[in-house]
């Protein structure tokens, strides 16, 4: 697992993606070194200047080029937090606690994977699915949202590998639920799913049903992300498990969710 450090991070460019998201780009320090970040590991950001956020904000890795120490962190706005880290000045230093929390698996050269992400839940799944590649997976990716406009990163989804899509009003790819887009009837070596609690839980009741193994990133509410303060603990066949440690990305087998 990747080593945690706490470094200052360069904002070198920010670029609205809708109303709701902005991808954030982040040139890190030298000092980080050799940094091994696994797809599905997140960072804690500090807000600076916003006196009511005085806890870290849990965000996943995007996307991590170690060589040139590139981080690209996808955000949506969800309140003061997340709205002062949209509106940051290209130029400012964030204060950056991370890699954190375990990773997705990857199968072995020659499977196929399906990664699934609804809304903001796409975030870990760039990274995920550039690393599944490299390594002779064929990923396919299923992307969900309300409408066309929510729909986030398609085309840079598309040059990795296969993208459906599904959202509530039609606008785009297929009308529903991203749990029942049709490429959940097939079969896959993987799932990997990230997004609202129904949605992850409707697809690993399709992955079970087609025999494909599930794992799920959760996104519990975390205070210290550092394991202390048991604020995340996710109840599991092995007990309270804390997703900012043990997880956020557990098989779904050892969940006792209704699948
Ligand atoms: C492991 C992990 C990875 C995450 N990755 C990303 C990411 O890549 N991009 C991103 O934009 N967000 C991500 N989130 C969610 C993000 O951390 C929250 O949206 C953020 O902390 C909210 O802070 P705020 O100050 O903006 O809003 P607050 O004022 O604190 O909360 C605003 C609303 O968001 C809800 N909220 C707060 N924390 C969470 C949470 N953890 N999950 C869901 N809802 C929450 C609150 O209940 C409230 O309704 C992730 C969360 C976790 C645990
Ligand atoms: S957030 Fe504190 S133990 Fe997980």
């Amino acid at each position: 697992m990747g080593k945690k450090q706490i470094f200052n991070a360069t904002l070198t460019a920010i670029r609205a993606l809708s109303e709701r998201y902005s991808m954030l780009t982040l040139s890190l320090p030298a000092t980080v070194g050799d940094m091994e970040v696994l797809p599905g590991q997140f960072v804690e950001i500090r807000v600076a200047d916003s006196p009511s956020t005085y806890l870290r904000r849990p965000i996943s890795i995007c996307d991590y080029d170690a060589a040139s120490r590139v981080m690209t962190l996808l955000i949506r706005r969800a309140g003061e937090g997340t709205e002062h880290l949209c509106d940051l000045p290209e130029g400012s230093a964030l204060d950056i606690v991370g890699p954190l929390g375990n990773g997705f698996s990857i199968p072995a050269p020659g499977s196929t994977a399906l990664l699934a992400g609804g809304g903001i839940g796409v975030a870990p799944l760039m990274l995920l699915g550039k690393k599944m590649k490299e390594q002779g997976v064929t990923p396919c990716f299923l992307l969900g949202a309300r409408t066309a406009s929510e729909i986030l990163l398609a085309k840079e989804f598309a040059a990795i590998g296969e993208v459906a899509i599904s959202t509530d009003d039609g606008t785009a790819g297929e009308k529903g639920y991203a749990a029942d887009n049709s490429v959940l009837g097939r079969h896959y070596d993987l799932v990997c799913t990230c997004g609202p609690k129904p949605m992850m839980a409707g697809i690993a009741h399709k992955a079970r049903a087609n025999g494909s193994p599930c794992e799920v990133s959760l996104e519990n509410l975390m205070a210290c992300g550092l394991g202390a303060c048991l604020c995340c603990v996710e109840p599991t066949l092995k007990g309270n498990l804390r997703a900012c440690v043990e997880g956020p990305v557990f098989d779904t087998g050892m969940l006792l969710w209704e699948i």
